[in-house]
């Protein structure tokens, strides 16, 4: 199998199963022509995240790592009426960006974009958050997941992207910090007895990868 035929299934799965629509297309394509980075979520994923928010019944999402809004968009979009989305960005280029998507998308009132590095602006957040999407700079990961913690309630999601990284993921000697950061993170959700975790490797148009699933039981 390659990425040539994982590619040839999402596109299949995302004619079939998850059509597109004209915000999520401008969203996509705004992206491209302000040049940002190609890394959100395929639409698979996005619509994946909207059905666990939507099990969650989520009021009250909380996303690290905001892009151009794309998965925004899918997770806003899950939220129950009057629910509220908190999206932290670091590039106020990307921020700027995922401002105008979330508004053309219609939502706005639903949605704050936060301009600034993550853990200077999570000690400000109130919770609790009912689904926490990490998907920022993996270095800082455990950190992250300490914070969704702290910011849970018993029943929340953790929900984190990109954990396994062409399988990359399973070298013990790396040097990376955002590998570091991930295997760091993989040895907290599997010890830390507030959580039952699990991870799940992908293949699709954006190669091999996975993400990792947390939930607060305490
Ligand atoms: N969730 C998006 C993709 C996010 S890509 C989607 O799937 O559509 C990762 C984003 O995290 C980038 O925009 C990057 O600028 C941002 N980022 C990196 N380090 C960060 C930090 N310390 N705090 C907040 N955002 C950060
Ligand atoms: C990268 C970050 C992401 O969030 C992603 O989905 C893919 C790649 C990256 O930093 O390379
Ligand atoms: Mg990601």
């Amino acid at each position: 199998m390659s990425k040539k035929k994982w590619t040839a299934v999402d596109n299949y799965l995302h004619s079939t199963l998850v059509p597109s629509d004209p915000a999520l297309d401008a969203a996509l394509e705004t992206m491209q022509r302000a040049g940002l980075p190609q890394i959100q979520v395929t639409a698979s994923q996005g619509k994946l995240l909207h059905l666990l928010a939507r099990l969650q019944g989520a009021k009250k999402v909380l996303e690290i790592g905001t892009l151009g809004g794309y998965s925004t968009i899918w997770l806003a979009r899950a939220l129950r009426p009057g629910g509220k989305l908190i999206t932290i960005e670091a590039d106020p280029k990307h921020a700027r960006v995922a401002t105008e998507n979330i508004a053309r998308a219609g939502l706005s009132a639903k949605v704050e974009v936060r301009q600034g590095k993550a853990l200077a602006i999570l000690p400000e957040l109130t919770g609790p958050f009912d689904l926490i999407f990490i998907d920022a700079d993996k270095r800082n990961n455990p950190r992250y997941f300490e914070w969704a913690l702290k910011l849970s309630r018993k029943g929340s999601l953790i929900f984190v992207d990109n954990v396994i990284r062409e399988g990359e993921i399973l070298d013990t000697n790396s040097t990376d910090p955002d590998l570091r950061g991930t295997r760091k993170l993989f040895q907290k959700m599997a010890t830390d007895p507030r959580v039952i975790a699990t991870a799940q490797q992908t293949v699709g148009s954006k190669g091999h990868d996975g993400f990792a699933m947390a939930l607060v039981i305490a």
